[in-house]
């Protein structure tokens, strides 16, 4: 190894050492994000600023979590039985930090937005020994609700009318659970929605009764019955017959929704005469739009009353498991958020005890987690909270670790463009990283090779490719290369997994009796290289259906 100091250096000191500005880190992957993030920790506690229970740090999951604290710990032991550079005072006070680590705030948002509520469960008007609810238990409780508050739909009767012409236009209960759920995910959302509900509007068939007479009268033009336009026309004022007949608005309703083609390519030239089959077909396709259109708008003024119903039955589900202490997993994101909104003396009181937040997996971030990191670092703000892009927030109390690439929980709400937004409030310049301790050259630069390509341009929503650089020059006794198996394979999407579930078996196999080098770090900092062990072979697959396959494929090979 020729460099002795990583090529971003300076960005690292940065922030070791600039303690009382916000920043924002955005770096790849393996670059030592984390790594800083609790040097930074260390640094903020040695230097005097603040005490270990008074930092929180933030990260996406409980394994996350566990392993920071670790690290913190590992760091802050190093700290206090370091002879050389740090005083005296420095040492006592990392001394004072590990005794406190252990209870300290490093964990998830969720466990920190338990701990505010635990704090204060009177203000957050939770019973003080709340439950919170596992994925099953919370799912089984959301469908009893659900199911009586269906059997409640169904019997109201200011709602009969409106249920029975949905239901003729397609509309299924599926579809309004469909419609709940989401609302239940995003249930922190709904409370400033306002749904406006009008009364039922009269189903008026006239316009378009009159447009499908005008059309079918063209008939007159046709010279043979036999004609396949004039066939059409002939059953389409069967229907327009029927649709003019009609008495009350359901029935109109049922007619409209009917599958009856309207547009149709038939027609021969010769037959007609003064009208031409392709100005009668335009005629027709103008009649299908003007219907389409009748449909959506009579579809769309049944929906608000629903919605609003079901807005209704979800904003009062969660106002009763509030009042019961028996919260969902997100509910105590929700009530953390609006207790720390509503409470402006748990709000200072919160920030009173909290003096550093430190964020960590910053891509994967809910919307919520943004708005509590404000709550808690803007400058005091009496009475109701401003939005947090209004906020101003006290320099030094945030610092935000990401990379926008790894963003991976889009269905538990990460936001990259609220990520983005959040860089740009916060952050005048931000800080990056791109010397990657993980892998070796020949590895990072195939990746580098295949992502600039595949992530060249930045759009709303999808980070660009930052390239990052190795730190670490591969063993020169032995190639390191990035396999690729397999290749263009034929068959059975069953055949193929089993094939390449083979391969994976037998490259394990190779890995482990070629002794494929592994570096790894001891307890004093040096690197050495090992042969591979199966310990450190990890395989990723998108879903859980190619596992057993991989499982067959390595109980065949290794008598697993
Ligand atoms: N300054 C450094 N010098 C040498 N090795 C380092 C340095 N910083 C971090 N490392 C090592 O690099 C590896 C990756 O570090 P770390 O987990 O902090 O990266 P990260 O950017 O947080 O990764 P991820 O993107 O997976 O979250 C670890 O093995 C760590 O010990
Ligand atoms: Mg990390």
């Amino acid at each position: 190894m020729t460099v002795t100091q990583p090529s971003d250096q300076a960005a690292r000191e940065r922030i070791r050492e600039d303690l009382d500005s916000t920043l924002f880190v955005e770096a790849g992957a393996g670059t030592g994000k984390t790594s800083e993030l609790v040097r930074r920790i260390v640094r903020l506690v040695a230097s005097g600023r603040t005490e270990m229970q008074r930092i929180a740090a933030i990260t996406f999951t409980e394994a996350a979590a566990a392993e920071l604290r670790d690290r913190v710990r590992i760091e802050l032991e190093k700290a206090a039985g370091e002879t050389d550079s740090p005083s005296s005072e420095e040492r006592t006070r990392c001394e004072a930090a590990l005794a406190q680590v252990d209870a300290a705030a490093v964990e998830t948002l969720h466990g920190f937005a338990r701990r505010i509520l635990a704090g204060h469960p009177l203000e957050a008007g939770l019973p003080p020994s709340f439950d919170v609810l596992d994925e099953i238990g919370a799912s089984i409780t959301f469908e009893e609700r659900w199911t009586a508050f269906v059997d409640d739909l169904l019997a109201d009767q200011s709602l009969e009318e409106t249920l029975l012409r949905a239901f003729t236009l397609g509309l299924t209960l599926e579809h309004l659970h469909i419609v709940a759920l989401e609302f239940h995910r995003h249930r922190d959302r709904l409370e400033d929605v306002t749904i406006d509900v009008g009364p039922l509007r009269a189903v008026d068939a006239g316009p378009l009764v009159r447009d499908l007479e005008q059309v079918c009268e063209l008939r007159a033009s046709c010279q043979d019955p036999d004609d396949g336009l004039y066939r059409h026309l002939e059953g389409l004022d069967m229907y327009r017959r029927r649709l003019a007949a009609a008495e009350t608005d359901l029935v109109r309703l049922s007619i409209w929704a009917e599958g009856t083609r309207m547009k149709c390519s038939v027609g021969r030239r010769e037959n007609w005469d003064g009208v031409t089959p392709s100005d009668v077909r335009g005629l027709l396709t103008e009649a299908d739009q003007m219907r389409s259109d009748l449909l959506w708008q009579a579809r769309s003024s049944l929906l608000s009353p629903l919605l609003a119903a079901i807005r209704h039955f979800i904003l009062k589900y969660a106002e009763d498991r509030r009042r019961q202490g028996r919260l969902e997993f997100h509910d105590l994101l929700v009530q953390a958020r609006d207790l720390l909104r509503r409470d402006a003396l748990v709000r200072s009181a919160v920030r009173e005890q909290f003096s550093h937040l430190l964020i960590d997996e910053f891509q994967d971030t809910d919307p919520i987690q943004t708005e509590m990191a404000v709550l808690l670092a803007a400058k005091g703000v009496d009475g109701k909270s401003p939005p947090w892009h209004e906020a101003s927030i006290e320099a030094g109390r945030l610092f935000f670790v990401g990379d926008p690439k790894q963003s991976i929980y889009r269905f538990r709400r990460a936001d990259i463009v609220l990520y983005q937004a959040v860089q740009e409030r916060f952050s005048g310049e931000t800080v990056r990283l791109t010397q990657n301790f993980r892998s070796v050259k020949p590895v990072i630069d195939w990746v580098n090779h295949i992502f600039a390509g595949l992530m060249a341009e930045e759009t709303e929503g999808q980070a660009t490719y930052v390239p990052i650089e190795p730190w670490w020059e591969p063993p020169e006794t032995t190639p390191v290369t990035v396999h690729v198996l397999g290749g263009p394979s034929e068959g059975l999407v069953s055949s193929i997994r089993q094939r390449e579930a083979a391969e994976i078996a037998r490259i394990i196999e190779a890995a482990k009796a070629e002794g494929w080098p592994v570096g790894e770090i001891q307890g004093s900092g040096e690197r050495v290289i090992r042969r591979a062990q199966y310990a450190d072979i990890a395989i990723l697959m998108p879903t859980r259906t190619t596992l057993p396959p991989i499982e067959q494929a390595l109980e065949e090979e290794f008598g697993l």
